[in-house]
């Protein structure tokens, strides 16, 4: 396991977002457990997971352990000091822009994944997909490569309870970046390409990565069931007519104008 060397910074956000600089020469983007948001660690594990099987531009993320001496001397981390020993780290993205920093009507160069990008979202139930959640590097004139980010809240919250997965809502996101997203499509196609991909993951695989929550983020096993069936009922029966919805709604209205 990868160790810190160097705190950088603290991010903006309601996450407590530090950048930390570990051993392996990166620097991190570290999440730490908090009370009241104890959903966001486990949120953002499945939702890096399983953007990664996707194959989705998520920055590479790992699980890490920050020792409480490293904790000590950072005065920027007295309020993490009783944190939980595991974190949640994504590698931080250089030089970056966020959906507000550009013009609208930017394009996006890496343009085949937006489709599973929304998707992802559906499945998930992530309302939080804001032009702050998605990242945009540099790559030409008005063009950029783009990366996603923060899955804190997904199914609903960063505070979620067992029941409150068994009445997640089914309609179409109101998300600005959506819209966005969508008109980067050249493809309708590519929508069935990534719904294949989501209904034919192997349940073993889902359970693997919900398996491996650590203890001490405290989800509980019949959580951890909810979360699974969660994901497979809603890839059965509730992804299908949204991802019709959501063409019908936002896809083809877009191609329109
Ligand atoms: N992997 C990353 N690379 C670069 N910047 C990041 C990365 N992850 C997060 N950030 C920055 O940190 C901010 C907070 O992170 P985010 O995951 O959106 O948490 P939250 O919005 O819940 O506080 C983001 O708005 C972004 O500016
Ligand atoms: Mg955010």
């Amino acid at each position: 396991m990868i160790t810190p060397v160097n705190y950088v910074k603290k991010l903006d956000g309601k996450s407590n977002a530090h950048l930390i600089a570990f051993n392996d020469g990166k620097e991190y983007v570290v999440k730490f457990f908090q009370p009241g948001m104890e959903k966001t660690l486990p949120n953002e594990w499945i939702g890096y997971c399983l953007a990664r099987y996707l194959g989705l531009p998520i920055p590479f993320a790992r699980i890490v352990d920050i020792p409480p001496e490293f904790l000590a001397n950072e005065p920027q981390l007295a309020d993490e000091l009783f944190s939980t020993q595991y974190q949640f780290a994504s590698l931080y993205i250089k030089d970056c822009k966020n959906g507000h920093q550009v013009e609208d009507d930017f394009r996006i160069k890496n343009h085949q994944p937006l489709a599973g990008i929304i998707l992802l979202d559906y499945w998930l139930y992530n309302q939080d997909r804001t032009r702050k959640n998605i990242l945009l590097n540099e790559a030409g004139k008005d063009t950029f490569q783009l990366w996603i980010i923060d899955h804190a809240e997904i199914f609903g919250s960063n505070s979620w309870l067992h029941t409150d997965l068994e009445v997640l809502p089914e309609e179409v996101l109101k998300s600005a970046t959506h819209w966005i997203l969508a008109k980067n499509i050249k493809d309708e196609e590519c929508f069935r390409e990534y719904f294949d991909l989501i209904e034919t993951m192997p349940i073993y695989l889902i359970e693997e990565i919900v398996s491996v929550i650590p203890d001490e983020w405290m989800v509980s096993a019949a959580e951890k069931k909810a979360i699974v069936t969660t994901l497979v009922t809603r890839r059965r029966k509730i992804l299908p007519q949204l991802m019709e919805k959501f063409k019908k709604k936002v896809f083809r209205p877009k191609n329109i104008k």
